[in-house]
C-alpha cells in the first residue's frame, strides 16, 4: 500500500487531482469547506495525505512544537526549507503552503527571494505571510511573480511582542474595522486565501462573506470557509495547556489517521468548531 492508498475502512475521500489556489477558491464558491492541517515530516504529510486533508501547512509553529522555542521568532528560512522538502515527500494531491518566517519577507524584493527557495528547492505551491501594512506591497510583488499568496491576520504570533502576548486581536469596534480593512486590502493586493487566527466568530463570519478569496479559520469561529490546527494540538502532544480553539481527535478515535480523519469530517461537516472553540 502506497502512503496515498486508502484502506477499505477509510472515510476520507480518495483524490486523482492536485489542489490548487483556483480549486480552493472553487470550494468557497460551492459552499464547501476547506481542511487545512500543519506537517513538519514526510511521515505526518503522508498521514494527512491519506486522510483528505486539502492543505498541508509547514507552519513557523515548527518552532514551538518541534524546536521547544517559546515562540515562532527563530524559525529561519533554512529550516522552513528543510521541513518542506520533507512533507513534500509525503504528499501527492494536497497543497503544500509554507510559512514564510519572521523577517525573511521585511520588503518585496527579501521576500521573493525567499518565496524562490519555498517553492523551488521546498517543493511549496503557496506561501503564507503574516500581517499588512508593508506586507501588502510584498503580496503584490509576489503575486506579480505567479507566488500564490496566504495571507494571515488577526493574531499573527510574529507580532507577539508588539501585542504583549498571545492575545483574541479585533475584540472593540475600531480594532475590529481594521481588521475588516486590512482583509479587503490582502485581498485587493493579490492574496489567494486568508488565515484568520484567534478573533471574534461574529468579526470573521462578517469578513469571509465580504471576501471572494477563502478565508482560514484558527480561534475564528464556525463560519470560516475553512479550518486549520496545529497537528500536534490536535493530537493533544503539544506541551503546556489545551489553547482553548482546539481539539484532542485522538480521544476515541485511537489513531493519527483516525484522528485526521475526524478533524476533516468535522470540518467539512460544520461540526467544528463548536463556540466552546471560539472567541
Ligand atoms: O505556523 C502555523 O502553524 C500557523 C497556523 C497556526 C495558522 O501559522
Amino acid at each position: 500500500m502506497s502512503a496515498t492508498s486508502q484502506p477499505a475502512s477509510s472515510n476520507a475521500t480518495p483524490r486523482a487531482k492536485k489542489i490548487t489556489a483556483p480549486y480552493l477558491r472553487a470550494l468557497k464558491a460551492k459552499g464547501e469547506k476547506i481542511v487545512m492541517l500543519t506537517a513538519y515530516d514526510a511521515a505526518f504529510a503522508g498521514q494527512c495525505e491519506a486522510a483528505g486533508v486539502d492543505v498541508v501547512l509547514v507552519g513557523d509553529s515548527l518552532g514551538m512544537v518541534v524546536q521547544g522555542h517559546s515562540s515562532t521568532l527563530p524559525v529561519t528560512l533554512d529550516e522552513t526549507v528543510y521541513h518542506c522538502k520533507a512533507v513534500a515527500r509525503g504528499l501527492n494531491c494536497a497543497l503544500l503552503l509554507a510559512d514564510l518566517p519572521f523577517m525573511t519577507f521585511r520588503d518585496a524584493d527579501t521576500a521573493l527571494r525567499s518565496s524562490a527557495r519555498l517553492l523551488a528547492e521546498g517543493g511549496a505551491a503557496m506561501v503564507k505571510v503574516e500581517g499588512a501594512d508593508y506586507v501588502l506591497d510584498v503580496i503584490h510583488a509576489l503575486e506579480r511573480h505567479e507566488v500564490p499568496v496566504c495571507a494571515h491576520l488577526g493574531l499573527t504570533p510574529q507580532s507577539v511582542h508588539k501585542f504583549g502576548g498571545y492575545r483574541v486581536q479585533g475584540r472593540d469596534e475600531s480594532a475590529a474595522e481594521r481588521l475588516v480593512r486590512d482583509a479587503h486590502a490582502v485581498q485587493d493586493a493579490g492574496a489567494s486565501m486568508l488565515v484568520l487566527e484567534c478573533v471574534p466568530a461574529t468579526l470573521a463570519k462578517r469578513i469571509t462573506g465580504e471576501l471572494t478569496i477563502p478565508t482560514i479559520g484558527i480561534g475564528a469561529g464556525v463560519d470560516c470557509d475553512g479550518q486549520v490546527l496545529v497537528i500536534y494540538d490536535m493530537l493533544g502532544i503539544s506541551p503546556g495547556k489545551r489553547v482553548r480553539f482546539s481539539k484532542d481527535f485522538l480521544v476515541g478515535t485511537g489513531s493519527v489517521r483516525g484522528a485526521i480523519e475526524a478533524y476533516a469530517q468535522a470540518v467539512r461537516s460544520g461540526a467544528f468548531p463548536t463556540a466552546e472553540h471560539s472567541f
